[in-house]
């Protein structure tokens, strides 16, 4: 039976579990958070040397502003952390930033954060790293629509690719596997239009416990599937 092979070029993560994570331990939701943020790190690392060409980590929803004002603030600020202490390894390691949402309602600094790695990155080709901030995918779906909308375009013409070039990923391929820690099974408003083929892995594993061995298992499991789009076993190339 054809397996799908290798690497998936486009894999996104919803890291969930920082809370649990540090609730288990008798710290703080802040310490979970911050140990959150060092395994974002690591993993950025390692699927750039297993060769991942798109990475993108769910890394504040646009529902995430219902959250307490403190811990809001602490995320965005090991987010300016980690964007000031990552910008040269992004830049040696070949990495381009992007964000997915909106970012003019993001904080001051973390525009400014974002803004900076973005423009030092922007030639960098080896991969791709997302961070989806203020996201939302129905609202992404939204606001292409409203995009398309305003072309005035003769309804034969909005085609899955006239819309998906309105998308925040516009350009990139869609997630062939999308990963959530922690043992819950949703979606969460994540990726919505991109997501149509996308295998799925769930692990119980918290977010900051989510290491390169923990990766490997996720990527594993993914070679063994067998992606379909659609058609029967028989129908796939050998
Ligand atoms: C989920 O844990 C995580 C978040 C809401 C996002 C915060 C993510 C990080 C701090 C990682 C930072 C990454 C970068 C790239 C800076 P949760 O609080 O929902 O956990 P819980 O469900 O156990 O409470």
């Amino acid at each position: 039976m054809p397996r799908s092979t290798g690497i998936p070029a486009h894999i996104a993560i919803i890291m969930d579990g920082n809370g649990r994570w540090a609730q288990k331990r008798g710290l703080s939701r802040s310490e979970g958070h911050c140990a959150g943020t060092r395994t974002a790190k690591d993993i950025v690392t390692r699927c750039r040397e297993l060769g991942v060409r798109h990475l993108t980590l769910y890394t504040f929803s646009r529902e995430n502003w219902s959250r307490p004002k403190d811990e809001i603030g602490l995320i965005f600020d090991l987010l300016v952390q980690y964007l000031r202490g990552e910008l040269q390894n992004l830049v040696e390691q070949d990495i381009h930033l992007a964000v997915l949402g909106e970012m003019a309602d993001l904080p001051f600094a973390a525009r400014q954060a974002l803004s900076l790695v973005m423009q030092k990155t922007a030639d960098c080709r080896t991969m791709t790293l997302n961070l989806a901030l203020n996201y939302s995918g129905r609202e992404e779906i939204l606001r292409a629509a409203r995009a398309l909308a305003a072309k005035n375009l003769p309804p034969e013409a909005i085609t899955e690719t006239a819309f998906a070039d309105e998308l925040y990923t516009k350009g990139q391929p869609d997630p062939d596997l999308i990963i959530r820690t922690s043992g819950e099974l949703r979606l969460s408003n994540y990726l919505l239009f991109q997501a149509a083929y996308a295998e799925f892995y769930f692990t119980d594993t918290l977010w900051p416990d989510f290491d390169a061995a923990e990766l490997e298992r996720a990527l594993a499991d993914y070679a063994g599937r067998q992606r379909r789009f659609g058609r029967t076993g028989e129908q796939l190339p050998a």
